[in-house]
């Protein structure tokens, strides 16, 4: 990693200032004084700003109540993303495990530790994702069945796997899915005649979402959380 963005990262310092500070003859690396912002460092190199040993922080762990119309992605040059809704938070090196699309609302998982991003989302691992949608039409118990055994979606070869629909009143249901195809929900759905006017995540794995967090807030997972998707 670049030593200005190692100090930024240990120390929370915007890298432009980081930059300054690096010139001004403050920083050296395993005792040697460096001017260079771009030398390269590795995690077990001491840097030090003004003889003082910096660490870097630990892997970060974050869930995120998505609103509407953001886009789960770490840039997009036409729509914001939901990086931009982090507010204490620096958002560099952080990816999203399991996308929404723009107008799902509902849980995100964010992290920087890209082992654990990725046993969340391998297919492998398993680990359901619940939501809550509302429906054009009511709930017929031939989607219910239809959920049940699987189907075949448009364009694709292999069935769904079995998955859970329970009818809620008002044309709403509570989907449980173990797979995360595109536009899954939808297209599942929209296989059996109905439409999904909107959908809302509220579960993965074990981890719920905190209905304390406002649309756009975000809170780092607790160890319990975090850890649910190790064992
Ligand atoms: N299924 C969908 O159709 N959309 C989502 O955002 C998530 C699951």
């Amino acid at each position: 990693m670049r030593l200005d963005k190692y100090i930024s990262h240990a120390t929370g310092l915007p890298r432009e200032y980081v930059k300054r500070v690096i010139r001004h003859k403050k920083v050296t690396v395993n005792g040697a004084m460096t001017k260079s912002a771009s030398a390269q460092v590795a995690e077990t190199d001491a840097v030090c700003l003004d003889s003082e040993l910096l660490t870097l922080p630990g892997p970060r762990y974050l869930m995120l109540h998505k609103p509407a119309g953001y886009i789960c992605a770490t840039e997009d040059g036409e729509h914001p993303i939901v990086l931009d809704l982090l507010r204490d938070t620096d958002p560099e090196g952080l990816s999203i495990a399991g996308r929404l699309d723009i107008d799902t609302t509902g849980l995100v998982l964010l992290s920087d530790d890209g082992q654990w991003l990725h046993r969340v989302t391998s297919p492998r691992h398993l680990y359901a994702k619940v939501y809550r949608a509302v429906l054009q039409e009511p709930v017929h118990e031939d989607t219910v069945a239809a959920f049940a055994v699987g189907m075949l979606l448009r364009g694709e070869d292999k069935p769904t796997a079995p998955a859970l629909c329970v009818p809620l009143p008002d044309n709403g249901a509570e989907i449980t899915l173990n797979e995360g195809r595109y536009h899954q929900v939808k297209r599942m759905f929209a296989a059996c005649g109905n439409h999904v006017v909107a959908l809302h995540r509220v579960r993965i794995g074990a981890v719920l979402l905190d209905e304390s967090l406002a649309e756009g807030a975000s809170r780092p997972l607790t160890h319990e959380e975090m850890e649910s998707f190790l064992s």
